[in-house]
């Protein structure tokens, strides 16, 4: 076999040419004298991400980008030239005569560029493991020796370690930008970022128009963001001070991959890859609700996404147009219903489980106690509510609104307080109506508690009744041996709490744990307050248009009396019926039992706590209706 010269200089050149671009893709860097043209990659030191050129989905225009190398390969993180496409294979990325980052087409053009703060003499690009490409001079003094890195020129991608904010020395911000499409990568329609205005919150906009809002960070996660609380996969770090202003997040184990993304349609959508199923799996779905969507109830407007509708107008307000909000339009939100005008008696009114209002226009501090708060925004007329700026450890730090109070969002579990400033008449109504909310709460839970123990005495006839049997059938068996005689029981006696024959597992399980739940506690206020004159007058006002008042009274009443220490002070089953349905006179209930009793049933210190303070209000809402 021969072989001509030709050939063999052509399978040499080949050879040359494989080895060549082999050794093109194999480093994570590129120096002032490399070049990488299309077609070539850096990879990063463990392999995480490459660089290179590539057309984005169904496109055929070409871009410089990073994507992840190992896994989910085609997930693009960050482009460089977004918003000038490459028509064909011609780009070369390079490092201009200034030292600048430099991607040129076909002709020597040049398209983009990294536009170095100043210039470098041996400027070197890396790409980092985290998805991060760095330049750095190898001859400069900056012992960080960092002249521009993608992280702070982010795409639509925001990775782990990234710093979404604005570093104020340089006023450089970063903002995450959607694509306009899957194929199109340039900046699209939505933007978001963080506005350092008042007190800082993050916002996204779909071109100028804002269309959800963070909140400020509570010291934990934003007001309005509690799918970013800690968790298990990532910590979170919010920064504010004079110099910087950002949110970052870092992996707790280093080899999960994770990544945000504001999709072109607006959402911000964390994902996780998952190795086993090699699919990202949405962990943060910020397919956004209706109370997501900025000021949808107006100034003053409350949103609840369990609500139907889900608007409402906050506690002393009202629709101002009434016509409008009645066809869900709440666009102009509500209006005092009595207005203020600052003289004595104006106060504050606390709503619970709040994402807090615009703090665009708030003033902050970080140190003030929330009763000092309250004295700054009661002494200026302006100031129309107050709130702690930090959550965590009881609440710290003090915000101050000066204006309609607007994008409210109500939650039920991770919302904040806020107090808002009210006229004297509105804060005198409501106080009284708390009152009779916390009476008819009361009701309530000494009815259910009524209930609970009706339903215990029924498990403890039937036991009761079960080991009878049993026992009887025993004797079937054991003809011959002697039988204890059963000892003959009135059922219709109530032996609630004769601990020495409810011993059978469940009866003692559920007695236990409803005891363990502090309701005995909240009996003994209902009896306190049922011995007090002012709850016959509180209930009076608060549940005549309702009810009967002389029925809820009795039932309370006979509740009071199922509980009593003693058990002759305890009416029979038939007793129960016989005085909730006629007029008898009912005995006036004595301290309920069991109170003494608790710290001989739970030896465990948290009920043992309760008892002592049995003033606490914290009983009475553990049981409040979600
Ligand atoms: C750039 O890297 C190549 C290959 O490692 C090396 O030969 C060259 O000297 C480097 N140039 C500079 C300016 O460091
Ligand atoms: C791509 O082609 C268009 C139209 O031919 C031209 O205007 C544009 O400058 C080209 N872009 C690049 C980066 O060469
Ligand atoms: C390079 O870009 C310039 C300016 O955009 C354009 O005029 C020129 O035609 C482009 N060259 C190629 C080969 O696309
Ligand atoms: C602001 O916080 C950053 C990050 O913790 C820190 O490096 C910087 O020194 C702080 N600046 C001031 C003025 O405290
Ligand atoms: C981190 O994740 C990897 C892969 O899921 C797992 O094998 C490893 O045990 C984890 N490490 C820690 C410290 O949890
Ligand atoms: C914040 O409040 C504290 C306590 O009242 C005060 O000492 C401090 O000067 C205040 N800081 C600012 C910036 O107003
Ligand atoms: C009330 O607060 C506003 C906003 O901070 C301020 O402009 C105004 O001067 C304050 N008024 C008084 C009386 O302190």
């Amino acid at each position: 076999m021969k072989m001509s010269v030709a050939g063999f200089v052509i399978l040499i050149i080949c050879f040359i040419s494989f080895f060549f671009s082999i050794s093109r893709s194999a480093g994570d860097t590129l120096n002032a004298t490399q070049s990488l043209k299309d077609g070539d990659t850096i990879v990063s030191a463990e392999g995480s991400f490459e660089m290179g050129f590539f057309p984005p989905g169904k496109s055929e225009k070409r871009y410089v980008g990073i994507w992840y190398n190992k896994i989910a390969t085609g997930t693009v993180v960050w482009v460089a030239n977004r918003d000038i496409p490459l028509n064909d294979s011609s780009g070369v990325l390079k490092f201009s005569g200034q030292g600048d980052l430099v991607l040129v087409n076909g002709t020597n053009n040049i398209i983009w560029s990294s536009r170095l703060s100043r210039s470098a003499t041996n400027p070197v690009a890396r790409l980092l493991d985290t998805g991060n490409l760095v330049v750095g001079d190898v001859n400069g003094d900056d012992p960080e020796n960092l002249l521009w890195q993608s992280f702070d020129y982010p795409g639509n991608t925001f990775l782990a370690g990234m710093k979404g904010g604005i570093d104020l020395r340089t006023g450089l911000e970063r903002v995450l930008t959607s694509w306009k499409s899957p194929d199109d990568p340039s900046v699209g329609e939505y933007s978001n970022r963080l506005h350092p205005g008042g007190v800082p919150q993050i916002l996204l906009w779909k071109g100028s128009v804002l269309r959800f809002r963070s909140g400020p960070w509570n010291g934990l996660w934003f007001s309005g963001m509690p799918n970013l609380k800690p968790n298990q996969i990532y910590t979170s770090e919010f920064v504010f001070n004079d110099t910087e202003i950002y949110y970052k997040y870092e992996l707790i184990n280093s080899s999960v991959v994770a990544r945000i993304e504001l999709t072109p349609d607006g959402a911000l959508q964390g994902y996780i890859w998952v190795h086993r199923t090699q699919e990202w799996n949405l962990y943060i779905g910020a397919s956004m609700d209706d109370c997501n969507r900025y000021a949808l109830c107006g100034a003053h407007g409350s949103c609840n996404i369990n609500n139907s509708p889900a608007c409402g107008c906050l506690k002393g307000f009202i629709p101002k147009l009434p016509e409008e909000w009645a066809a869900a339009d709440w666009s102009n939100g509500c209006v005092r219903k009595v207005s203020l005008d600052c003289r004595e008696g104006e106060d504050f009114l606390k709503y619970s489980g709040i994402k807090l209002p615009d703090t665009r226009q708030s003033w902050y501090n970080k140190t003030m106690k929330l009763e000092e708060c309250k004295r700054v925004c009661l002494k200026n007329c302006s100031c129309t509510a107050y709130a702690n700026m930090d959550i965590r450890g009881g609440g710290s730090g003090c915000i101050l609104w000066f204006n309609d109070l607007i994008d409210i969002r109500q939650y039920n579990e991770n919302g904040q307080d806020i107090y808002i400033r009210l006229a004297a008449s509105e804060i005198a109504a409501y106080r009284s109506s708390k009152g009779k909310e916390r009476v008819r709460k009361i009701i309530i839970l000494v009815l259910s508690f009524a209930i609970v123990l009706l339903g215990l005495f029924l498990i403890f006839v039937i036991l009761k009744r079960r080991k009878k049997f049993r026992r009887k059938g025993a004797v079937v068996l054991n003809r011959g041996q002697e039988v204890p005689e059963e000892r003959e029981t009135d059922d219709l006696e109530l032996p609630l709490f004769d601990f020495a024959t409810l011993t059978d597992a469940t009866g003692y399980f559920l007695m236990s744990n409803m005891l363990g739940q502090g309701g005995f506690g909240s009996v003994y206020k209902a009896w306190r307050l049922f011995n007090e004159e002012s709850f016959i007058e509180l209930i009076d006002e608060s549940v005549k248009d309702s009810c009967n008042i002389a029925e809820v009274l009795r039932s309370v009443h006979v509740g009071l009396l199922c509980v009593q220490q003693s058990p002759e002070d305890r009416p029979s089953m038939s007793t129960v019926v016989l005085m909730l349905s006629s007029d008898i006179i009912l005995p006036q209930p004595k301290k309920p039992g069991f109170y003494a009793e608790r710290s001989l049933i739970g030896g465990d210190s948290s009920t043992g706590k309760q008892d002592t303070s049995s003033t606490n209000e914290v009983t009475v809402t553990l049981l409040e209706p979600r």
